[in-house]
């Protein structure tokens, strides 16, 4: 029974809220983080659940050493093909010589397994690095959850919150998978310490259209949000290459250019999650689209509220 895990790329976003997700369910934790990376002691030193251990990618003896006895090695690194390529490739490489049994990779994405070719570069990273794993000699189960729901009121431009506008390409009525990065976090906890679970587990906090999100925004607001059409999937994907051409850093993991691709991957419903199973685990309250936006927007009154208090009583603030 799989009690030991093995978390790389522990300190990031996602890696911090498996591992807080892992303590929740009394495994036991070690994290991987390279030399010098230098958060890990601070975020989880001191914890007696939790060990760390450090090791570079490109020492394949010193990563050995570092996954040898744990039940599963979990990946939550993030980057481009440096790292979902080549470093993942290391990290397996130390599983399998390791006799670690199981083997989780860094997806927690949409599904990129259908996608065209050279639509979307992190998803065919994915796609470039599931070869690799399903030749190795290692139980491994990707998790895919669509896009992360956290995003629609930061870095996913698809609401226009000041014009009140929602942006579609193609059809508003594509249905398009999000989860939080809670709900990833927590079920990408169960599937580590799930000896059983399959190669691909597939869930969906909410499936919603551009339709539904601008039905939702009205509801919420009391305003109404209309549709915008922004194009189709193939004029984004060209504007989206444009984009690719004229950057200047190859190695950035998430250009604008990339999150054009994501949205034609979404649009074109070529990434859409086909084996939704969300039960898997037992039932379980899963943060909805209106949930994350009904709190952005009150976030964002108390904010309105509090600044509209200080300038009502005179202060400034000096920057
Ligand atoms: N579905 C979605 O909408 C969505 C959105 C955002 C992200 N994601 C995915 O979620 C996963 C985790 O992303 P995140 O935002 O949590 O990542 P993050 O916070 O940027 O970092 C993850 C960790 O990766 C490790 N790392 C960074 N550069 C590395 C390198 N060159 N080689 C090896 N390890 C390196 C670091 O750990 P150490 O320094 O400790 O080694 C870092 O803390 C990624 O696969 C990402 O693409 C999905």
């Amino acid at each position: 029974m799989t009690s030991s895990v093995l978390v790389a790329g522990a300190t990031g976003d996602i890696g911090r809220r498996i591992v807080r997700e892992l303590l929740h369910r009394d495994a036991r934790v070690r994290v991987l983080t390279r030399p010098g990376s230098g958060t890990a002691a601070a975020l989880f030193g001191g914890d007696d659940r939790i060990d760390i251990v450090e090791a570079a990618y490109g020492d394949p003896s010193a990563l050995t050493t570092a996954v040898s006895g744990t039940d599963v090695v979990l990946s939550a690194v993030s980057g481009v093909r440096p790292v979902i390529v080549h470093a993942q490739r290391a990290l397996l490489a130390a599983a399998v010589d390791a006799g670690v049994p199981r083997f989780i990779p860094s997806d927690y994405s949409s599904d990129y397994r259908r996608i065209a070719v050279g639509s979307n570069r992190n998803f065919e990273l994915r796609r470039e690095f599931a070869a690799d794993l399903d030749a190795a000699p290692i139980h491994a189960t990707s998790i895919l959850n669509g896009a992360f729901t956290d995003m629609l009121t930061g870095t996913a431009p698809m609401i226009l919150f000041g014009r009140k506008k929602v942006l579609f390409w193609s059809s508003a009525d594509q249905v398009l998978d999000f989860t939080t990065k809670d709900d990833t976090a927590r079920m990408a906890a169960l599937v580590a310490l799930d000896d059983d679970a399959p190669r691909v587990v597939e869930v969906a906090g909410d499936r919603v259209t551009a339709r539904d999100v601008a039905r939702t925004m009205s509801d919420l607001t009391g305003t109404t949000f209309g549709l915008q059409w922004a194009g189709t999937t193939g004029t984004l994907g060209a504007m989206a290459a444009v984009g690719r051409r004229l950057s200047k850093n190859a190695d950035e993991t998430f250009p604008a250019w990339q999150g054009m691709q994501y949205f034609v991957s979404m649009f074109s419903g070529q990434a859409q999650l086909r084996h939704v199973d969300n039960a898997r685990y037992g039932e379980h309250r899963w943060t909805t689209v209106r949930d994350v936006l009904e709190a952005h927007l009150g976030n964002q009154l108390i904010v309105g509220t509090a600044s509209s208090a200080t300038r009502a009583s005179g202060t400034t603030t000096v920057a």
